[in-house]
């Protein structure tokens, strides 16, 4: 990995980095909504290097918190949910989604104290199978309407992977064209994969299999306002062309889409 004091401006994102407190200012991914199911464990996540605690409280609504009790630092992913939020195993103070301290059992009768107590928390959403969450200052922005947001259930799943490399380095993965010919193609067309398209010959074929058919695409790129938009174009058969189109959103989103059209072919645009 490459250490220079501007690549680590760019890809150090813990608390208090630049980078760090520009990605807390849009919606981030926080969890799968299945890893919190009602009435599941709290589930520990940890997003730019703050350690925080996810769970789904009685009315189905996510909440995010700080992992460690505002008391005594006990670990709040062993906590129960009971009463309408989270409540610490330790000496029993129970946090709702906001970080307010709704009980504290130990102080005497009429106590106010509990007032004065806020856990660290932040707002969720859910989209599209995902919990996302607003790190930031002030109120968060509205989540956008992407269509793979927005997409009905049967055209959308969600998944996760664990990458050992910062968000700057996948994000370069993902809107690279040109690997896709040789890191995703097809040796042998999958039958089980979902098929792009009737080839010449009658065949579907997979978006795998047309990655190795043409391995150097023609590329176009656009800057656009929210990032950039890259274009490549494959040769895919004697009278098919095979388009995919690859967004990055800034700072840390991409997502892409492909289609097939018969020549003449004049170019992406
Ligand atoms: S450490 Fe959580 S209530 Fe005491």
């Amino acid at each position: 990995m490459i250490n220079t004091p501007d690549y680590d401006l760019l890809v150090r994102t813990g608390p208090g980095a630049p980078a760090g407190e520009l990605m807390r200012r849009y919606w981030q991914p926080a969890a799968l909504s299945e890893e919190i199911p009602a009435g599941g464990a709290p589930l520990p996540v940890k997003l730019f290097g703050e350690e925080l605690v996810l769970f789904r409280d009685e009315k189905g609504k996510p909440g995010l918190l700080g992992l460690h009790c505002a008391h005594r630092g006990a670990d709040l992913s062993y906590g129960r949910l009971e009463d309408g939020g989270l409540r610490c195993i330790y000496h029993g103070w129970l946090y709702d989604s906001t970080g307010r301290c709704l009980e504290q059992p130990g102080e005497p009768a009429g106590s106010t104290f509990h007032e004065r107590i806020r856990q660290v928390a932040y707002p969720c959403t859910e989209a599209a199978g995902v919990v996302f969450a607003y790190l930031g200052p002030g109120a968060p922005p509205i989540l956008p309407s992407y269509y793979f947001l927005t997409g009905p259930d049967e055209c959308t799943f969600a998944h996760k992977y664990y990458h050992d490399c910062n968000y700057l380095q996948s994000n370069e993965g993902n809107i690279d064209p040109s690997h896709l010919s040789y890191l995703h193609h097809f040796l042998k067309e999958d039958t089980a994969a979902v098929p792009w398209s009737e080839g010449s010959n009658g065949a579907a074929v997979s978006s795998n299999t047309l990655f190795g058919r043409d391995t150097s695409p023609q590329l176009e790129a656009d800057e656009t306002d929210y990032g950039v938009r890259i274009f490549s174009v494959r040769n895919a058969g004697p009278t098919e062309k095979y388009l995919r189109v690859t967004n990055f959103i800034y700072p840390n989103t991409g997502n892409s889409r492909s289609c097939g059209r018969r020549s003449p072919w004049t170019g992406p645009r």
